[in-house]
């Protein structure tokens, strides 16, 4: 079964609009566990707009499932992860005008920086995982770089509704999926997912983890973060029925 990793940023979203303290990520962290989440995602950007350095604390304190800490490949953030020591770190590339992560990492172009970092991060035991797009080249390099895993990024395909075009970045992320899986890379797919685009991608059998956040937020308005995180699982599994 696929796993869901359920990213709680925009709880943080909402909650920086008035720089109060409700909603709060903790809490809507541990209902998505409730509902059967198998692990807790969070991105901690340079420019903290939404999650902030006490939720992350305060997160890894009191969940039950894993911590995947998405971050930049920056000093910063690695020193920050290793003190935090959280399950697994997802390097991310991040610009500061982007409204969200607008692409994968280039790691062909920095491939021993990120090395220093994967020498850093798993000897203190953190699984490192590179957010590449769906392209071989880029999957090549995180398997020179040490990964641990790639998470691919879906996005692109996020974006259109059907057609040629869905079909042809459709094989591109099965392909990225078997020149990692050949490469004995494990492999996580994220970005743009909502309950109907994420039935193709749960159905591709080697894509054992899923990073979901703004769909099952914004949902979560209308029926409830625990209501969210159930019907997104229902969508992965193919089941119509409620978990
Ligand atoms: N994976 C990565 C690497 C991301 O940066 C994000 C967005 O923070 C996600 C997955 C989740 O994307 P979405 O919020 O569109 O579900």
């Amino acid at each position: 079964m696929t796993r869901l990793f359920i990213n709680v940023d925009h709880v943080a979203t909402i909650r920086e609009a008035r720089k109060t303290l409700e909603p709060d990520p903790v809490i809507a962290a541990q209902i998505a566990e409730r509902a059967g989440a198998d692990g807790i995602t969070i991105h901690l950007r340079e420019d903290r707009r939404h999650i902030q350095d006490h939720d992350l604390e305060r997160i890894q304190a009191v969940i039950q499932t894993k911590l995947n800490l998405e971050m930049a490949p920056v000093e910063e953030m690695v020193q920050i992860a290793l003190k935090s020591r959280p399950y697994q770190v997802s390097l991310v590339p991040e610009k500061r005008q982007e409204i969200t992560t607008e692409g994968g990492l280039d790691v062909c172009s920095q491939e021993e920086h990120l090395k220093k970092i994967r020498d850093r991060l798993q000897p203190a035991g953190i699984l490192f995982s590179l957010f590449v797009d769906p392209d071989s080249r880029q999957v090549e390099a995180a398997k020179r770089v040490g990964a641990d895993s790639i998470e691919i990024n879906t996005g692109p395909y996020s974006e259109l509704q059907n057609g040629n075009e869905l079909e042809v970045e459709l094989g591109k992320i099965r392909d990225a999926v078997t020149t990692a899986r050949r490469l004995g890379l494990k492999v996580f797919a994220g970005h743009g997912l909502n309950n109907e685009n994420v039935k193709a991608i749960a159905r591709i059998p080697e894509i054992e983890e899923l990073n979901i956040g703004h769909n099952i937020v914004a949902r979560a308005i209308y029926c409830g973060m625990e209501q969210a995180v159930r019907d997104m699982i229902c969508a992965i599994n193919g089941s119509s029925e409620p978990a």
